[in-house]
């Protein structure tokens, strides 16, 4: 019986909480785990480092056994213990193709200048670093029946889950078409570029499209996309870039209402631009401010709280409140609703006037 096995019978352990086992077996091997995820830094590799910019990096784990594997598409909550003792959260999307369970997967992230996480793990984190992971979630994902022809529209760091699918569509052998545009600032900025030029100069039955309107490419434009993609509304699309790219691309989608072949998923989501004016109040803490329009979190933030977040983007639900009073709105659907008692995602929803926080 191996070592793992035989503290995992132990009594002591035995009587444990699922989470005392797991601290048994961190204290002897931060890789031994019986019910959490943890993972092992085993590669970094610097995909984009331009000057004065922040750099882009894929980074390679090993994670414990109790992973249960992901689609790729899906995201991950990563957490690290940063120095002094702090452990920061946060969500990441996975860039390799779907993994099963115990499998080594990739995560692609930028240094963000405002992210003590990604800072941390691109630019100080050594091979051997070990992290706390979430399972994979997500529902930005290919379906089980993979349609014939798939289209993916990217912007910047958006090309993340795409790639994830393509990947997976390349590993399948995947025998229908699939039509790649993706927007950067420049080759020079361009993630994922080598592979992306093999895939360019090989072909593997892409049909890829890297344009670069800072250097004279043009911007998204329906006409451009239906002389690429004839019918193109008729054709099953995931679109994940920021929020311009988004807002170009789906009314394009919907000219004739909602249309369920396209898939989005914001990498940036829109600025919060709800209607400045009335109290935000939140009730716990018994701060209350001139509601700025801003999402809450952002205002909570400025008002000196520090509520719990992950993504910032409203796919990991770490930040759900509960709004006592009051109507919000959702910057990502527009949608408002003024039901009491109800939990929100802070992180994407704004007030409309006078609004109260369980905060
Ligand atoms: S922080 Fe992830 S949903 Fe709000």
């Amino acid at each position: 019986m191996s070592i793992a096995g035989t503290l995992l019978r132990s009594r002591a352990v035995a009587l444990a909480s699922p989470h005392g086992v797991d601290r048994y077996l961190e204290l002897v091997n931060p890789m031994w785990a019986a019910h959490e995820v943890r993972a092992r830094l085993v590669e970094i590799h610097h995909e984009v480092d331009v000057p004065g910019e922040p750099p882009v990096a894929t980074l390679t784990f090993q994670p414990t056994n109790t992973w249960r594997g992901h689609r790729p598409g899906q995201y991950v909550q990563l957490s690290v213990d940063l120095p002094g003792a702090r452990r920061l959260t946060r969500c990441f999307t996975l860039s390799s193709a779907g993994s099963r369970p115990g499998d080594r997967f990739t995560v692609t992230m930028r240094a963000n200048p405002d992210g003590e996480v990604s800072r941390f793990l691109v630019e100080q984190a050594a091979v051997g670093q070990v992290v706390h992971l979430s399972q994979a979630a997500g529902d930005f994902v290919l379906p089980e029946a993979v349609p014939e022809h798939i289209v993916f529209i990217t912007g910047g760091s958006g090309i993340t889950p795409a790639m994830a699918m393509l990947r997976s569509l390349l590993l399948r052998t995947h025998r229908g078409r699939v039509t790649f545009v993706h927007y950067a600032r420049s080759p020079e900025h361009q993630i994922f570029r080598a592979e992306l030029e093999e895939i360019s100069t090989t072909g593997y039955g892409v049909d890829l499209h890297l344009v670069y309107p800072e250097q004279g490419g043009r911007n998204f434009s329906p006409m451009e996309l239906e002389r690429i993609v004839p019918n193109f509304r008729d054709v099953d699309t995931w679109l994940c870039g920021p929020a311009g790219l988004v807002e170009a691309v789906r009314p394009a989608y919907e000219a004739d209402g909602p249309n369920d072949r396209l898939r989005v998923e914001y990498f940036k989501p829109p600025r919060a631009s709800g209607t400045a004016g009335g109290r935000l109040a939140f009730d716990r803490s018994g701060i209350e401010a001139e509601n700025s329009g801003e999402s809450i979190l952002e205002q909570a933030e400025a008002a000196g709280l520090k509520p719990t977040f992950g993504c910032r983007m409203g796919i990991c639900f770490s930040c759900t409140a509960t709004k006592t009073e009051g109507t919000v709105r959702n910057v990502l659907t527009g949608e408002t609703s003024d039901r009491p008692d109800e939990q929100i995602r802070i992180c994407v929803s704004s007030p409309e006037g006078d609004c109260a926080i369980d905060l």
